[in-house]
């Protein structure tokens, strides 16, 4: 749970990530700590009754008050422009707090189709089965969004950009049509991260966050978050944490910290190199037409990723001819590292259709909008030129 101190608002995202909830303890630490303990103590039996009373400001238990997990939820909520975050275990742990924070048997929700592999398990297994129905839509289409919607609708959620599939959602547009139907709106920020993207800013209620990606960003550790009003926080997705106990470790709060201190620096070469490993794929005649990424004029939403993000983000997506020539492809890079991870700071390779998005049936893959001949990169912070010359030569091996 995180208290979220004042801090001045004027205050950018490079300096929120670094300076926000300092407060030294006694021992004069620059570096913040971290509280590897699973409960605190109490200095009478009294003050152990008024700090579980809440009458006591206080830390109890790590399950659900941590100083180190707090920091890393004060920082988080500054960059997200949020009131509160609440973190998790894994981004994973997030989301299914939103669902089940938030919604009750009986209850609608809407999700997009294109989102990650076990965002879109939970909506087609998990929810059902606890009487919550479900809606999928296309992502980019608002009429599918307004048309889905039921007097028990009480949640929209998306993915913008989509993993893998790079399509966006407009926003503004979408949580104005939740907000005229009283509808709650949470949106995965996971491939942009708050330098690259607000979604509390354009209109949503929540913000997700896999810190196993970017806010990490050297693939170390997992972690997830939520970041939305206090009401909402404190009232729905806080008693759900608390008593579940999908926690995450102070241990995995402070790695997160000390990647969130660069998170700045790497957003921008993440892009600039992608923008570049884009450009360059772009030119190649066998992939004429077949490369997305947001910052692509070719990207059909190129001018909405302008308008809505600060940068066009570090994945890019590139087509070939079936899972066959897929896998060859990806076998043929030398440098590049194949793993089912993003947002590292090497560049990664993922075939989405066997790997996260696996266990879906072909049909909803289709939906999905992953192809068996789909390729995604994770693009590193390497030299961009030994990223390239490693396409290159295994596009040249096929
Ligand atoms: C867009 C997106 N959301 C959520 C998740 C889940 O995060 P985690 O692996 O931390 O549970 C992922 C993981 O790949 C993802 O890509």
């Amino acid at each position: 749970m995180s208290k979220n101190q004042p801090f001045p608002l004027e205050w950018g995202p490079a300096t929120r990530a670094l300076r926000v909830g300092d407060r030294p303890t006694g021992e004069r630490e620059n570096s913040a700590p971290i509280f590897l303990t699973s409960s605190f103590i109490f200095e009478s039996a009294a003050q152990a009754q008024a700090v579980f009373a809440e009458t006591e400001d206080g830390n109890v238990y790590s399950r659900f008050t941590n100083p180190t997990v707090t920091l890393f939820e004060e920082r988080l909520a500054a960059l997200e422009g949020g009131e509160r975050a609440l973190a998790t275990a894994s981004g994973m742990a997030a989301i299914t707090m939103v669902f089940l924070g938030l919604l009750s048997a009986g209850d609608h929700v809407v999700v997009s189709r294109g989102v990650f592999g076990s965002t879109s398990n939970i909506a087609k297994g998990i929810l059902p089965r606890f009487g919550i129905q479900v809606s999928r839509v296309d992502l980019s289409d608002p009429e599918q969004w307004r048309q889905a919607i039921t007097p028990r609708t009480r949640l929209f959620f998306l993915e913008t950009p989509a993993n893998p599939t790079l399509e966006m959602a407009n926003l503004p547009e979408l949580c104005a049509i939740a907000r005229d139907h009283g509808i709650l709106v949470a949106v995965d920020n996971v491939f942009c991260t708050p330098i690259l993207q607000r979604p509390i800013e354009l209109g949503a209620d929540l913000v997700v966050q896999s810190a196993t990606k970017y806010l990490d960003g050297q693939g170390r550790v997992l972690g997830g978050a939520v970041v939305g009003s206090e009401r909402l926080i404190m009232t729905q997705l806080y008693p759900m944490l608390r008593n579940t106990g999908p926690s995450l470790s102070p241990f995995n709060a402070w790695i997160l910290l000390k990647g969130m201190e660069t998170l700045h620096l790497r957003m921008e070469r993440h892009c600039r190199n992608a923008l570049d490993v884009a450009r360059f794929l772009e030119q190649n005649s066998r992939l004429a037409g077949r490369v997305r990424y947001p910052g692509l004029p070719s990207h059909p939403q190129h001018q909405l990723a302008a308008r809505q993000m600060q940068g066009f983000g570090g994945l890019v997506c590139l087509e070939l001819d079936g899972k066959a020539q897929a896998q060859r492809f990806i076998d043929g890079l030398e440098m590049i590292t194949i793993t089912a991870n993003l947002g590292d700071s090497r560049t990664l390779v993922t075939h989405p259709a066997t790997t996260t998005h696996g266990r879906l049936t072909p049909e909803d893959r289709a939906a999905a909008g992953v192809s068996d001949g789909l390729v995604r990169l994770s693009i590193g912070l390497e030299d961009v030129e030994d990223i390239t010359r490693d396409l290159q030569r295994s596009l040249e091996r096929l």
